[in-house]
């Protein structure tokens, strides 16, 4: 391997950067060149490539979004865009990619890597931690720390105004983020795809829950089955009339911000983990930590299944919500 492209793709996340400072300086590392390609995909298609060097990411380690900026390219998903994509990459010489992202940026290089003989790995960046060959995703860590920031002012407010506040978080169709912010943010109760109970169980907990308590948190996942934040809030307060009931959507915020330590630590080991992946010859394979340990997973497979929901967590917010 002689010189590398890197991109971001799909939904940004906090340490993104982290982790292309880590792919660009340990290619210096190893003599690699590297070449960085803007906008995702869709730069890829259109040219936008420029070589990096030890101090294109300088100062760039503590900063959220993406210094390559993003996108979700449509053109990609056709076979002409991808061969327009590899003739950009024959042109400049690459012959190996790192891609960083999350679900559909993994399944778009698997898709690529069959069809070009190009060797490219995966370095999981997306706030939903819904892939499969890591425990943690990077980015993830920061937005269940800013939504539990988030969440607390909510409870200030709820608990001085005595009301009860439904509050959606991005997830997509996964519903991690909601699940962990929920139990640290105290939640009364939280609905997420996964458990598929559906609101009939929800307004059976605030019936039977303890009524004297001044503030109730019920944390929603954006992906959930039941129509999201706003027919959940709807249901409440036909069925509790009595309930002063808000709806707060967190929205993007989730996204941006400085990445935490973990985020930042995590992205470094995985940016190097990627060069070296690529050097031993791996290829289609997304490079995740297990139990601390660097691992790899086949494209095919960290898309394919969620991380899964740990049924231990679930009982928990039902033990500690009394
Ligand atoms: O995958 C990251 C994510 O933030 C999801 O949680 C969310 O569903 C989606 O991206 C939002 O995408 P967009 O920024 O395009 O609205």
């Amino acid at each position: 391997i002689k010189r590398i492209g890197v991109f971001t793709s799909g939904g940004d996340s906090p340490g993104m950067n982290a982790a292309i400072r880590a792919v660009v300086r340990s290619a210096k590392y190893y003599n690699i060149e590297v070449i960085g390609i803007r906008r995702g995909y869709e730069g890829m298609i259109n040219g936008e490539l420029f070589a990096m060097d030890v101090k294109s990411v300088a100062n760039i380690l503590q900063r959220g979004g993406t210094m390559l900026k993003t996108g979700r390219s449509e053109q990609f998903r056709t076979a002409e865009g991808r061969r327009l994509a590899y003739d950009q990459l024959v042109k400049h010489g690459i012959d190996g990619l790192v891609a960083i992202g999350g679900d559909g940026t993994f399944n778009g290089a698997r898709i690529f890597g069959a069809e070009y003989d190009m060797p490219v790995v995966g370095v999981p960046g997306t706030i939903d931690n819904d892939l499969f060959g890591t425990d943690f995703t990077i980015g993830y860590d920061t937005a269940i720390n800013t939504v539990i920031d988030a969440v607390d002012k909510i409870r200030d407010t709820a608990e001085s105004h005595n009301r009860v506040f439904i509050v959606e978080v991005m997830g997509r169709d996964c519903g991690l983020i909601a699940l962990r912010t929920g139990i640290a943010s105290g939640a009364e109760a939280i609905i997420i795809p996964e458990s598929k109970q559906g609101t009939a169980e929800l307004l059976k907990r605030l019936e039977t829950g303890r009524q004297d308590k001044a503030s109730k948190i019920v944390m929603v996942a954006e992906g959930d089955d039941v129509g999201g934040a706003f027919e959940i809030g709807r249901k409440v307060k036909e069925k509790f009339p009595q309930y002063d009931t808000r709806v707060s959507i967190l929205g993007h915020i989730q996204r941006g911000g400085k990445p935490t330590c973990m985020d930042r630590v995590l992205a470094s080991r995985i940016g190097v983990a990627a060069v070296e992946a690529l050097r031993d010859g791996h290829r289609n394979e997304m490079i995740g930590v297990i139990h601390n340990e660097i691992s790899y997973t086949p494209f095919e497979l960290s898309t394919k299944h969620h991380n899964e929901i740990n049924n231990n967590l679930l009982r928990i917010v039902e033990i500690l919500s009394i």
